[in-house]
């Protein structure tokens, strides 16, 4: 099966089908990031926080699989926010996934109340610049922290990371990183389990009339919306279900319900209070 790539603005491309492992427990990732590595997914998102960066390091190692077929993102944690804390989070990173570079780094939170996101991303330019980075991101920033980013930087962001499924769409941050060439990283893609997305009519019946699951059709909406997406999932048949969305498009109406559905609900916190 062939993942589509999305080109980013600094030359690299990126998987748009990836696996997360938010949640996935550190005790379990080795097997379950295994699991998704043979049924296909190449690329990985982590971050610092997730405690589980050793296991998806072991499982990458396990694999076999040549490190230029596989993409890895890692998140700086807030508290790691500052030019030498950027530094430090980052060597300690990349060792405990056993890498010698990750593609993504991302700032996870803008954490406005710190006051250090345009700091740290001056060392994120340095830690691109030395090669163990390949592309740098943001996530969680909404239109304010971007704006002031692009005005105290020349590097723009190759992605912004935000929560984002069919009842919270997040209009305003797209358009905004849409006109800027920054790719859009939809995270909790299926509302996280907690927005009740699959018993929608609108998502019901494009399952129901395509033969496929709910949680395929709502991959399928981001797929064809342009989105990155990284759905998590610890059953190897539900990774596998996830996979398999290559093989089925959803019409023009379709597309149009299922966007109809923006309720602006949003299941965790708003970026402004993550600090
Ligand atoms: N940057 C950020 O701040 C941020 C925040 C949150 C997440 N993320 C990233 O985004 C990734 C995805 O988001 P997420 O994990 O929060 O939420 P998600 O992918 O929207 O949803 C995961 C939930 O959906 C269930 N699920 C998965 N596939 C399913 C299927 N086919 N049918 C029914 N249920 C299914 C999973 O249960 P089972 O595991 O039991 O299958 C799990 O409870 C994360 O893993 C992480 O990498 C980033």
């Amino acid at each position: 099966m062939t993942v589509p790539r999305i080109q980013l603005n600094d030359g690299h491309s990126i998987p748009q089908l990836g696996f997360g492992v938010f949640k996935v427990d550190p005790a379990e990732t080795e097997r379950i990031v295994s699991d998704a590595l043979e049924v296909g997914y190449r690329h990985l998102d982590t971050a610092r926080i997730y405690g589980n960066e050793e296991g998806v390091g072991r499982a990458v190692a396990a694999s076999g699989i040549p490190r230029e077929q596989l993409y890895v993102t890692t998140k700086l944690w807030n508290d790691d926010q500052g030019t030498q804390s950027v530094h430090d989070a980052f060597d300690a990173s990349l060792e405990r996934l056993g890498l010698d570079y990750v593609d993504l780094y991302l700032i996870h939170w803008p954490s406005p109340a710190r006051d250090r996101y345009v700091e740290t991303w001056h060392a994120f330019e340095e830690l691109r610049d030395s090669g163990r980075v390949r592309s740098i991101g943001v996530s969680n920033f909404l239109v304010p922290h971007l704006e002031r980013l692009l005005g105290e930087s020349d590097v723009v962001p190759a992605v912004d990371q935000i929560e984002l499924h069919p009842a919270h769409q997040q209009p305003a941050t797209t358009a905004f990183a849409e006109e800027h060439g920054i790719a859009i990283e939809a995270w909790g893609p299926l509302g996280q389990g907690k927005y009740p997305l699959f018993e929608l009519p609108e998502v019901a019946d494009a399952a129901a009339a395509h033969g496929r699951s709910p949680a395929q059709v709502v991959i399928r909406w981001h797929l064809q919306r342009g989105h990155i997406v990284f759905p998590k999932s610890s059953t190897r048949a539900r990774m596998a279900e996830n996979f398999d969305v290559f093989d089925f498009e959803l019409g023009e109406a379709e597309m149009q319900a299922i966007t109809a559905l923006e309720r602006e609900g949003r299941v965790s916190s708003h970026p402004d209070e993550v600090n």
